[in-house]
């Protein structure tokens, strides 16, 4: 029944009930009489109220789609409302859940082509302040030090120092440049990429420790990098709005995924703290190769990020963006 005649009866019906009471028991005498003055004022409000109730009822439905429409998150894709109800409200929650899915896919191509290009970006960062600023850097030790072996040693002391300057200054390019473009991906895998990035956040008050599953399934380049960018993000949070003293990365094959990542500190926990870029960016990525990704709090106190590699990509397209 559609929604306009659904009303209608409804109303009708209590407007019957109203109708053969008054033919039937209820007598009205002019002037009213107090004792009927209450019992007419007793039947309206029984019939205002049974008619909102009725009305609730009828209109549920929409009051469940206008309740995921106003909280639904793109970010967490799968929110769909349930179809029912009368015709015109069952088809515009299937236009709505259809909408939903459209504006998902659209989402994860739209997302996996700007995380593709922040990745060129980063990669063409790291190979000119590879190239360029650390040659120049490189060309200028050497010359220090040729002019050091000659100079006079009031002079060479000053001139060592600067080397030393020098040389720190090239080590922090390359440590920039490594976390811009996680090449030791390409080159020695994921494993040891996540090792050498928790080693990194390893200071003298955070012990980062990385906890990686041997005999692990191979992953594709795409999601072995958005693994090791949510490791990255996660480690910096904790090392940036913490004061937690250990933080582990795991990766470990889970019964119903390929792999599990997990990233646990032992801090004051995330709390309700609104999501920055940061965490969005976790999102979009895990979006992207289909995975499940879950921030909250541990079992204990402290922050629990979950990364679960489910194996089934957005799309092939989005795979191959991801890169
Ligand atoms: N491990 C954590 N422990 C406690 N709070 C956290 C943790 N990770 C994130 N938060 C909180 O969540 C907020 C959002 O994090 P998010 O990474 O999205 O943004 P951000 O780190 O502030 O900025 P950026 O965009 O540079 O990452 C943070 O500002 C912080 O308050
Ligand atoms: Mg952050």
């Amino acid at each position: 029944m559609s929604l306009y005649w659904r009303i209608f009866v409804l109303n009708a019906g209590v407007l019957v009930v109203a109708v053969l009471l008054l033919l039937g028991p209820v007598t009205v005498s002019t002037p009213v009489l107090f004792g009927e003055a209450v019992v007419l004022l007793a039947g309206l409000i029984v019939m205002v109220i049974a008619n909102a109730v009725l009305l609730r009822v009828a209109l549920a439905p929409l009051a469940r789609l206008n309740r995921t429409m106003a909280t639904v998150d793109l970010l967490k894709p799968g929110s769909r409302t349930t179809v029912t109800g009368p015709g015109e409200i069952a088809e515009l929650t299937t236009s709505f859940n259809a909408m939903l899915a459209r504006l998902e896919a659209e989402r994860a191509t739209s997302s996996g082509r700007a995380l593709s290009a922040q990745e060129a970006e980063r990669q063409r960062l790291a190979r000119e302040l590879h190239d360029e600023v650390g040659q120049t850097l490189t060309a200028v030790l050497l010359q220090l030090k040729h002019a050091a072996d000659h100079a006079p040693r009031p002079v060479r002391d000053d001139l060592r120092q600067a080397q030393e300057t020098t040389r720190a200054g090239l080590d922090e390019i390359r440590r920039i440049a490594r976390r811009l473009r996680p090449g030791v991906l390409e080159e020695l895998g994921l494993h040891s990429a996540l090792r050498a990035l928790t080693a990194e956040f390893t200071t003298s008050r955070l012990s980062a420790t990385a906890h990686i599953t041997p005999g692990l399934p191979r992953l594709d380049p795409a999601t072995e990098l958005v693994l090791y960018r949510v490791a990255q993000e996660g480690l910096t949070n904790t090392a940036r709005h913490t004061h937690a003293t250990r933080v582990e990365v795991h990766l470990r094959a889970l019964p119903n995924a390929r792999v599990g990542l997990l990233v646990r500190d032992n801090g004051p926990g995330i709390g309700a703290a609104p999501e920055g870029a940061g965490i969005s960016g976790m999102r979009e990525r895990a979006l992207l190769i289909g995975a499940e990704f879950q921030i909250g709090q541990g079992p204990q106190d402290g922050t629990e990020i979950r990364l679960n590699v489910t194996g089934h990509a957005a799309d092939d397209r989005t795979q191959e963006t991801a890169r």
